[in-house]
């Protein structure tokens, strides 16, 4: 095997060349390593092996230890002997006819998602690597038919399920390294517990089926799949229990098979349908045949009984046998007869393996003339039964070992190619493999480049499915017009709404307009929330508030520091909450948050937390910040030459996030290394602002609440809603169960419950608030290093306090020796003074309350209970009246007596700087 294991040779290619070596003879000799092996190649032969004398040749050859890898070990394939025929008989009633009708709903389903998903796709994605997608399919296929799971693998392309299954099954050069070792030195893979799968992945299976089964167990809830087939071993007298690590292995060898062996049949199918359009024509006739008698409903019966779409996919099974070999133990010695005539007969040593060459019988000319052209009319008509059964035709194997999951296998495939060619036509592409060549770089049979394919959708569908879709469109339409009424509604209303407010009153004020109120030239993308507040602030320099609507509603800006002062400290139980737009049961991990909570609720949280905040906690996190802060730097340093040009804001992103999961969470996560680790990917998406969508989005949420609750809108998407949720409520259990005790944010949220007198913590209260530190500034931190960049003496001078602080403590760079670095200390000061994350902090005013005039010679006005009251922040910090040359980036300004000057504390002369917020609403972060 050795051009196979140094990759010049695929092993279809091995498998072929043995199998042609000596065209008369019954068989030949080869060792598989140092284990003889004969491979047949009489089908006469394999049949006599495979079904009169199974008992001789019952088992694989197994070559994984079951304590070593469960996973591998235990299932079906790999098991021997009785328990081999124990679990087969238990397992095969999963795979009859009237189970697989069962399923077919299902797959049908899945199917036609698929089919949709494909034909809807915008031009500029419409050439596609098609295995992707029908591992997509299967993989939904799969989670429903044996997990009990239900997946969507269009919406949630990142699933578990599909990140992890694509992982475990393929076979690249590091998963052919780990095969080698375990064939051939076991000692050493068990001194070094290799295992063929990742010990996350397989506790991702074990746990999920754990759980699948403890729920079913506890609500009785039955369901037509195999786990349950499996589950209802157990208890019963005279039949062997399968332990849950039998469960979890036979669930994974079918997730194993279905998700990547179908997927490379339909792949392959399609790829020969598009380079032979005839085929494909005749097919897609076929298809319509049904549509049109069924009237569009394409039942089991029907489309089981699809004579061309059978012979298409027999022929691709010919051309490509997914198992390109089968193999068999002898478990006896076994005489075979001479393997050419003249010849002795052999006996085949108990130990010693037979191969059954499958690929090779499938392309060899005495059984299927021209082998190498794909040429479904084999299949059909007269000619099918002769070359099914010639003996040469064992895709699935044969005997009482063949694939037991064949049924499965072919009726998905039939389902997703009815279901893709009723709506798209595949044509051939530049990367289209014409002809294909088998890759040599793995032990799965894949064409040399990856299937990629152009998918279009059909100009003529089928009027039976058009119609579906009519329909469809025109509840769109539907569901359309609602949407245009109730906007005609609401801007009826905004239009004659009083939008003369503050010039009744003699405020001055930014003009507003219907709908967009102050803030057109934002609405317009014109001016960036910052410089709209700045010009507004800027607008009446000698004014003490401005009048302006943030869309409808009227607010005051306050610009006078004293007069902030007095609305947020002396008068804080006035202004004690901010202007909430999400609603708390709606989207509580959004609405119940510290920032979004108010009044007593928001008193008793935050009473909660604050003992998070204090100097000892920090210290504490000061060490999970510091590995994951090393652990950046060094790996930033080592970054090859061609990657050191980066996007940085990424890079902190990874870092707040390691923290933020570590801090907050109790989880630990590698962001650099696990680049698309859930935790990242979900607090991402929670915490992007950006996009027309967004804009939209909240536009809806503050203006039109109503509307917002009717379409169910929420800020955080339920599906990151619900991973956070999981989260929290795993971690704590865990905590609960072990008694683990961690010095975070999360412990003390859970210490509060069972506590007299103390209100109780919900989990979506728990939720909420660790979610909150997603929107922790950390784009100060890449406006920082933006500036240390641009500025090389800032730069050099940082670096020096850095070496000098190293130096001081010999390279340990303590939490006391890091907070009191001054000049570190002051280009953060000036980071969050010129780039602060909260441009203007709000507060809803909870009774009238009487201002001063805002210019001399005009009354005081009267702010009204429900109004908002503005402070903004980015224009104060940008005022040459509190900042010389407010526009440079100026660490000094925070160094010596100048930081006294430009300080946060609120009982010294200056209370301009608010990059934290003011008081007790003192931003968390
Ligand atoms: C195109 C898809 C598939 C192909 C070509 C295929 C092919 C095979 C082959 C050749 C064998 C060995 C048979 C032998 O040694 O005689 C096998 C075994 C097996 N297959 Fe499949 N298979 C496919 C899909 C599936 C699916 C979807 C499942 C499960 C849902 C499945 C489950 C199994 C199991 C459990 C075994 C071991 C059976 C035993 O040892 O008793 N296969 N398959």
């Amino acid at each position: 095997m050795g051009p196979t294991f140094l990759r010049l040779q695929s092993l279809s290619e091995l498998v072929k060349t043995i199998y042609n070596l000596h065209p008369e003879a019954k068989y030949v000799g080869m060792f598989d390593m140092n284990v003889p092996l004969v491979v047949i190649r009489d089908p006469e032969l394999i049949k006599s092996i495979a079904l009169k004398h199974f008992d001789s040749f019952m088992d694989h050859r197994s070559f994984i230890n079951e304590d070593q890898d469960p996973l591998f070990g235990k299932n079906l394939f790999a098991l021997r002997g009785e328990k081999w025929r124990q679990v087969r008989s238990l397992l095969s009633p999963a795979f009859t006819s009237s189970k697989m009708k069962n399923m077919f709903k299902l797959m049908s389903a899945c199917g036609a998602k698929f089919g949709n998903y494909l034909a809807q796709l915008p031009p500029e994605q419409r050439i596609l690597e098609v295995k992707d997608v029908f591992t997509r399919y299967t993989n939904d296929v799969i989670a429903t038919c044996a997990f009990g799971v239900s997946v969507d693998s269009t919406k949630n392309p990142k699933n578990e399920f599909y990140v992890y299954g694509k992982e475990a099954t393929v076979f690249n050069t590091i998963a052919f390294i780990k095969f080698y070792i375990f064939r051939s030195f076991p000692w050493l893979a068990r001194l070094i517990n290799l295992k063929i799968i990742r010990q996350k992945i397989t506790d991702f299976f074990r746990d999920l089926i754990e759980t699948t089964i403890k729920t079913r167990d506890e609500n009785g809830i039955v369901r037509p799949d195999m786990l349950q087939l499996m589950m209802e071993t157990r208890g019963k007298e005279g039949k062997a229990e399968l332990s849950t690590d039998d469960m979890v292995a036979q669930a994974f060898v079918f997730f194993f098979a279905g998700f990547d062996s179908t997927s490379t049949l339909m792949s392959f199918a399609a790829n020969e349908l598009a380079i032979n359009q005839d085929v494909q024509d005749k097919l897609r006739k076929e298809i319509d045949q049904v549509l049109e008698e069924t009237n569009g409903q394409a039942p089991y019966e029907a489309i089981n009984s699809m004579e061309y779409l059978d012979a298409v996919i027999n022929e691709a099974l010919r051309m490509y046998p997914i198992a390109i070999a089968s193999d068999r133990v002898c478990v006896k010695d076994f005489e075979l007869p001479p393997a050419l005539p003249g010849l002795k007969p052999f006996v085949v040593k108990k130990g010693h393996g037979i191969w059954i060459p499958t690929y090779g019988l499938q392309h060899d000319p005495n059984y299927f003339k021209e082998p190498e052209k794909f040429d479904p009319e084999r299949f059909f008509g007269e000619q099918k039964k002769d070359n099914l059964n010639c003996g040469a035709y064992i895709p699935f194997g044969l005997g009482p070992r063949m694939c037991i999951g064949n049924r499965f296998a072919l009726l998905e495939t039939k389902v997703i190619l009815f279901q893709l060619l009723a709506r798209c036509d595949l044509k051939t592409c530049e990367k289209t493999p014409n002809p294909i060549k088998i890759a040599k770089n793995s032990f799965n049979i894949k064409p040399e480049g990856g299937f990629w394919l152009k998918v279009l959708p059909r100009k003529d569908t089928h009027h039976t499915i058009a119609t579906n879709h009519s329909r469809k469109l025109l509840i769109t339409f539907f569901k359309f017009r609602v949407v245009c009424v109730s906007c005609i509604l609401s801007l009826y209303y905004l239009l004659f709404k009083d939008l003369n407010y503050f010039k009744k009153h003699g405020i001055p004020y930014v003009k507003p307009l219907p709908i967009v109120g102050s803030m057109k030239s934002t609405f317009l993308r014109r001016e960036s929330i910052p410089d709209f507040i700045k010009s507004v602030y800027n607008l009446y320099p000698d004014a003490k508030y401005i009048g302006l609507y943030d869309v409808k509603n009227p607010i005051i800006m306050l610009r006078d520091p004293e007069l902030i002062e007095s609305v947020t400290l002396k008068h804080f139980d006035m202004f004690m909450d901010h202007i909430s737009f999400v609603d708390k049961n709606q989207d509580p991990v959004f609405g119940k948050n510290l920032a979004a909570l108010r009044g007593e609720r928001w008193r008793e949280i935050r009473s909660i937390l604050s003992p998070a905040f204090t100097s000892s906690k920090m210290k504490n996190m000061y060490k999970l910040m510091f590995d994951c802060g090393v652990d950046f730097g060094s790996y930033l340093a080592q970054l090859p030459p061609e990657e050191r040009i980066m996007e940085i804001k990424d890079v902190f992103t990874r870092f707040t996030n390691d923290v933020i999961a570590t801090c907050a969470f109790g989880v630990k996560v590698d962001s650099m290394r696990n680049r698309k680790n859930d935790f990242y990917v979900y607090g991402t998406e929670a915490t992007n602002f950006t996009g027309n969508f967004i804009f939209l989005k909240m536009y809806i949420l503050r203006t039109l609440p109503w509307l917002a609750r009717i379409f169910k809108l929420t800020f955080v998407r339920k599906e990151i809603a619900n991973f956070f949720r999981e989260l929290v409520k795993t971690t704590i259990k865990a905590r609960d169960e072990n008694g683990i005790v961690r010095p975070d944010m999360l412990q003390l949220m859970m210490e509060s419950r069972g506590k007299d007198g103390k209100t109780e913590l919900t989990i979506d209260d728990m939720v909420s608030q660790a979610f909150i530190f997603f929107f922790g500034g950390f784009e100060s931190m890449c406006f920082a290093a933006h500036e240390i960049a641009i500025n090389q003496n800032i730069h050099k001078r940082l670096q020096n306090e850095i070496d000098q602080v190293l130096e001081d403590t010999n390279g340990r760079a303590t939490y006391e020796a890091v907070n009191s670095m001054k000049y570190l200390d002051a280009i953060i000061n000036e980071a969050l003074r010129m780039y602060l994350v909260a441009v203007v902090l709000d507060r809803l005013c909870l009774k009238d309350f009487e201002l001063p005039p805002p210019l001399p010679g005009i009354k005081p006005f009267t702010i009204k209970k429900g109004h908002g009251i503005w402070v903004p922040v980015y224009g104060l910090h940008r005022d040459s009246k509190y900042f010389e040359e407010p526009e440079k980036f100026d660490p000094e300004r925070f160094l010596g007596e100048r930081k006294k000057d430009n300080s946060d504390d609120f009982n010294e002369s200056s209370n301009i700087y608010l990059s934290f917020g003011f008081f007790f609403r003192l931003d968390n972060m």
